[in-house]
């Protein structure tokens, strides 16, 4: 038999069900790297208690599960400081974008990197993400626009989950932006993304395809074609969705079953039905929307009524959203999108973790991985009220505690 660990003397908040699930003189079992039981410490049955062979204090501290960041784009080289003044000064997002810069931009910082330093550099990232307790990352392509470079990201992205106590999932995101040498020929580009997907496919370094549905990305009919392509492959899409204007992007990534719909401020009342009906995640990303000065509000009331689950994420990346705090996100969920306290938390844990298709965390149940964190706070609404501070005291990774 497997030996057990006991963490005890924890405040609980399990997220399991439609509330916080508090449970006080609370404890897990772990065995193996996942939660064997949870559960008030006294009622922990007496034949389980027996094969305890270590335990740990908690010290009274409020448990939650680990966070799930489940939209990033990690991986990039340089950064975009002079286009956020150019912005400033009244240039608009999409007009960088058409005049060559935005996206692409990056997207040559990026070829210009070897994958030692973009590595390095999106470490640092995962590291400051996992000091507040995110426990699983996903990590997008789409800044390298090529097969060999999109490769050399995903590799990358792959290389983080292996030498980081951090679990990563990988989205191929081609469809990101033409990158020039496509110049006027944006369907032959996508003909081209179609065919790289097989082959990094089958170098295990996809585990979602994304595209982004915009005037300034691609249209529905291209979008549907990368769809296609990970259909034929028995891979799950995503979709950067209605960020800037409604495509119908969010209906088309829900008649693929979608995992997720993100960014959605321009969503309408089609979107949302098709988005309940498949079950799709709306992914919100109020970093992004602070960052380009967004007016225009994702449509949250019509979303928690429908019950689409919500998840929030950082989006981080150099164009919209350099941010690297999940608990940032998760206030300003709270103060710019109105979601409750509750809302925000469950966006950066159980429903972060359904956006990546992942139902084995994101609550503390039997059954789940025994990722979890440990927290300087009484209660778990404090995780959307503090700002500019970090209130981890310990987190365990697959049973083991993180350095
Ligand atoms: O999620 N909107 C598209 N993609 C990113 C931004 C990419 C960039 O500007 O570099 C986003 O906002
Ligand atoms: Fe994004």
């Amino acid at each position: 038999m497997t030996p057990l660990s006991l963490w005890r003397h924890a405040r609980l908040a399990t997220l399991d069900g439609d509330g916080w699930g508090q449970i006080d003189d609370g404890a897990l079992l772990v065995e193996g790297g996942h939660i064997a039981w949870v559960g008030r410490a006294a009622a922990l049955p007496r034949e389980l208690a027996a094969r305890v062979t270590a335990e740990h204090d908690l010290g009274g501290a409020l448990v939650t599960p680990g966070l799930v960041d489940c939209h990033t784009h990690l991986v990039y080289g340089g950064h975009r400081a002079s286009e956020f003044e150019l912005r400033l000064q009244g240039a608009s997002y999409e007009a960088i974008a058409r005049a060559g810069g935005g996206i692409r931009s990056t997207v040559a910082a990026t070829r210009a990197a070897d994958e030692q330093a973009l590595f390095d550099s999106a470490s640092r990232r995962a590291r400051a993400l996992m000091a507040e307790g995110v426990t699983t990352l996903e990590v997008k392509s789409g800044y390298g626009l090529s097969l060999e470079a999109e490769a050399r990201c995903l590799r990358v992205a792959r290389r983080l989950g292996r030498h980081l106590p951090l679990a990563v999932r990988t989205t191929f995101l081609g469809a990101h932006a033409l990158p020039p040498e496509f110049e006027g020929r944006a369907d032959d580009y996508i003909t081209a993304v179609c065919e790289w997907l097989p082959a990094l496919h089958a170098q295990g370094l996809v585990d979602a395809v994304d595209a982004f549905c915009e005037n300034i990305g691609f249209s529905p009919a291209q979008t549907r074609r990368v769809f296609e392509a990970a259909r034929a492959l028995g891979l799950p899409v995503k979709l950067h969705a209605e960020q800037l204007s409604d495509q119908g992007g969010a209906a088309l990534a829900a008649s693929f079953g979608a995992l997720s719909c993100d960014h959605l401020e321009h969503l309408g009342d089609d979107g949302i039905r098709a988005m309940r009906q498949a079950g799709s995640v709306a992914v919100l990303l109020p970093g992004a929307y602070y960052f380009l000065r967004e007016t225009k509000l994702p449509p949250i009331a019509a979303l928690r009524q429908a019950g689409v689950p919500m998840a929030v994420s950082t989006d981080h990346n150099p164009g919209t959203s350099p941010g690297l705090s999940l608990l940032l996100m998760a206030s300003m969920a709270c103060t710019l999108f109105r979601l409750t306290p509750l809302e925000a938390v469950q966006g950066i844990t159980v429903h972060a973790a359904r956006a990546l298709g992942l139902r084995d965390r994101g609550t503390l149940a039997p059954g789940q991985r025994a990722d979890f964190v440990a927290w300087d706070l009484d209660h778990p609404n404090e995780l959307a009220y503090w700002f500019g501070r970090n209130p981890v005291q310990r987190t365990v990774f697959e049973g083991k505690e993180r350095a």
